[in-house]
């Protein structure tokens, strides 16, 4: 049987990586678009290292018109779209709004105009629980509310999907967002993982980071929150279970298997683990001593989300298989190999 050739935006980023290793191993063939504005095009030997395959990349801006036009126009055979790219610091979409609503929505909406006519546009769409807000209730389920954003990030989602309906249901393209909740971890083969470019915004990166001696103590933010201990609590998922529900996903678009044309899912384990476990965990797994040391609370965070999955175990047939050990040890792999081989090439 041929190949689908699938298009993925945003490939050399961290999940974008991890899910063309997946999709490759499941016989896909790909073309890769990405900017390289929070990625290298260096993850694109680490996916042939691991696969045996170089993807055919396109280094090109999506909010490009000509260039994305041009993407189509020299491909017209590409089936089906998973689209990654998106600026997504939180903190600094505060800093910078109309870059997030300008990157963010304009990619999509330069994906979507493009998209050969000829046969409807099939997405798998990246989205995130923070269109959850502060929910009200947990665990959180898709039945939850989307509330109003708490960043401009968190914004550009939930107006992407809105405009993903709005598409769907004026067309005969397909469509499922994934809601992710907090994806950490790395492949196994500790070749790629997650590059936070600068000082990392996000805990995972920042304890290994800490635990190598690259940044100096870890700051948990608040422990006065009303959670069993204080500190706040996420769902994390490891990034290779996401990239596989990304591979699910994909083939029930292509299949057409899909209840209604517009889906959604949320991507987590369904359980909650706090900053302090976390920690502990990371200790536990590593043997290495974390400095850390407590301080307020940061900005925007929520005191708790994990998620409620069992639409994701009974429609998608996906469950999160790792455990939060594995997770770590493979991010700690990941840290390690980087940091060495960093410093080879000094
Ligand atoms: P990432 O930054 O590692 O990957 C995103 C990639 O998109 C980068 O390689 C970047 O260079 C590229 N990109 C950005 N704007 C572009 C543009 N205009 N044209 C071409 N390429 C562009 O991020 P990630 O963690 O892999 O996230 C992937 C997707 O998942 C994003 O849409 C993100 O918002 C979403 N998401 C991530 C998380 C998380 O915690 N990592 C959680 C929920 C949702
Ligand atoms: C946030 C966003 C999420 C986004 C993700 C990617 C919200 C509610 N969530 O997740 O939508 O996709 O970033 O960037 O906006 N922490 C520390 N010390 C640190 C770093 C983090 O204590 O140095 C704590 C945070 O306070 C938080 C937890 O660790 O309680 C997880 O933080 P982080 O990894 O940044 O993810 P979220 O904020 O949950």
């Amino acid at each position: 049987m041929k190949k689908h050739k699938i298009l993925v935006t945003g490939g050399t980023g961290y999940i974008g990586s991890h899910t063309s290793v997946e999709l490759i191993q499941a016989g896909y063939e790909l073309v890769i678009i990405d900017n390289l504005s929070n990625s290298s095009e260096k993850v694109l030997s680490g996916i042939e290292s691991i696969t045996g395959t170089k993807p055919e990349f396109i280094q090109l801006d999506m909010r490009d018109e000509a260039l994305m036009k041009q993407v189509f126009e020299s491909h017209p055979d590409i089936s089906a779209c998973i689209h990654f790219a998106a600026l997504k610091a939180v903190g600094e979409s505060h800093e910078k709004p109309l870059e997030y609503y300008d990157n963010n929505l304009k990619s999509l909406l330069n994906l979507l105009k493009f998209f050969p006519e000829h046969h409807p546009v099939k997405i798998v769409f990246s989205s995130s629980c923070t269109v959850y807000g502060n929910p009200d209730e947990l665990p959180v389920s898709e039945q939850s509310p989307i509330k109003p954003a708490m960043s401009p990030y968190g914004n550009t989602k939930r107006i992407a999907e809105e405009i993903l309906q709005d598409y769907v249901s004026s067309t005969k393209a397909a469509c499922i967002a994934l809601r992710y909740f907090n994806p950490i971890g790395a492949h196994p083969s500790g070749i790629i993982g997650e590059l936070p470019q600068g000082v990392p915004n996000n805990l995972m990166p920042f304890i290994t980071q800490t635990a190598l001696g690259v940044r100096e103590t870890l700051q948990i933010f608040g422990k006065d929150y009303d959670t069993p201990d204080g500190t706040c609590v996420r769902d994390y998922i490891d990034v290779l279970d996401l990239a596989k529900a990304h591979v699910i996903a994909l083939e029930r678009i292509l299949n057409k298997n899909q209840e209604t044309n517009y889906e959604f899912f949320n991507l987590g384990t369904g359980k909650g683990v706090s900053v302090l476990e976390m920690v502990n965990h990371f200790q536990d797994v590593t043997a290495q001593k974390l400095n850390y040391k407590f301080a307020p609370r940061r900005a925007g965070d929520v005191p708790s989300v994990y998620a409620d999955t069992t639409k994701a175990n009974q429609i998608l047939g996906w469950k999160a298989e790792k455990s939060i050990a594995e997770t770590i040890a493979n991010a700690w792999k990941w840290e390690m190999n980087y940091r060495k081989q960093e410093n080879h090439e000094k």
